[in-house]
């Protein structure tokens, strides 16, 4: 029998592969990130630990965990820019991520968030509910058409691929850029031809120091003035006091965006932006889907804690 810590509380039957296992579960109520002094003193005297994308694992923290029992961590997010995994590989501990069982859900986010920026659809709700609605108006909350427009897709990983079968059922072209060419149709090598073409871009890579500020203001300024930016990957990857210059400025038109670059901060240049939706990270945010992430996260520590190599372990 192991000992994993939990820093947050899972959702119900999340850790089942842990008590199944038999193993120890020390469950914590940690409120946002655990802290870098309180996961140093804890992790020695564990196994296992299953964190969040909020809680920052580092050096230290994983290096106090090495000097102890600390053998793997299960990180309950496919992105793991939130674990220092260089360190980790290192220093000889495993981490796991839950890659596949959320593109859905995420795909699906994207898309709202496509359709609710170009459509105004928060904005005009928020009005109805503060004012009352003063009645059908011909020019009333105008937005861009999704339907026929073309999406370009910025990375083309599993989540990308599943926003492009959504757009398929909107009849739009769907153009993709990745860093080596996909083979894929709709394959655009330059990302700027891409932002040039794109009515909506939508992002979907993981945040690396190359992608940090990939979309800053000479990005932005090659899109069109009707266009929609979408962000569900992470909030550094697009520059966003750039982004709220765009669009307050009407050099783009609308963003969609649920990761931000100081989360949980949102930028007020951000809030008072035109045409902007803004979502608290909820991108892979179902009952279903979450329960599927936690437990993926827990296989992930059992199997490492029982001498395997999990599919989803994380690799440099
Ligand atoms: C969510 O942002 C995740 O990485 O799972």
């Amino acid at each position: 029998m192991s000992r994993i810590l939990v820093l947050h509380p899972l959702p119900p039957g999340g850790d089942d592969p842990l008590t199944e296992a038999e193993h120890e579960v020390v469950t914590l109520r940690t409120e946002g990130s655990a802290g870098a002094d309180r996961l140093a003193s804890l992790l020695p005297d564990f196994d296992g630990l299953v964190s969040l994308l909020t809680d920052r694992i580092g050096r230290d923290e994983l290096a106090a965990g090495a000097a102890g029992r600390l053998r793997v961590v299960g990180n309950v997010a496919v992105g793991y820019d939130n674990v220092d995994i260089a360190a980790a590989e290192e220093l000889g501990i495993a981490v796991c991520n839950t890659p596949g069982v959320l593109d859905d859900t995420t795909a699906d986010l994207a898309f709202l968030l496509i359709l609710a920026a170009a459509r105004r659809s928060s904005e005009a709700e928020a009005s109805l509910r503060a004012d009352g609605w003063p009645g059908w108006d011909l020019l009333g909350y105008l937005g861009q058409d999704v339907h026929g427009a073309t999406l370009g897709l910025v990375g083309y990983g599993r989540i990308a691929r599943r926003v492009a079968v959504r757009a398929a059922g909107f009849a739009m072209t769907v153009l993709h850029h990745a860093r080596s060419d996909t083979g894929v149709s709709g394959y655009v090598a330059d990302l700027h031809d891409l932002l040039r073409q794109a009515d909506v871009v939508s992002i979907h890579v993981p945040l690396t120091d190359a992608t940090r500020h990939l979309i800053g203001p000479a990005e932005l300024a090659l899109m069109k003035p009707s266009a929609v930016l979408v962000n569900t990957s992470r909030g550094p990857v697009v520059d966003e006091r750039a982004l709220a210059e765009a669009l307050h400025a009407g050099t783009i038109w609308g963003a969609g965006l649920d990761v931000y670059e100081d989360e949980p901060a949102v930028a007020a240049e951000l809030l008072s932006a035109p045409h902007a939706v803004l979502l608290p990270h909820i991108g892979s945010a179902s009952i279903q889907t979450r329960t599927k992430m936690a437990q993926l996260a827990c296989r992930g520590v059992c199997e490492v804690l029982a001498g395997r190599s999990p599919p989803n372990r994380v690799t440099v």
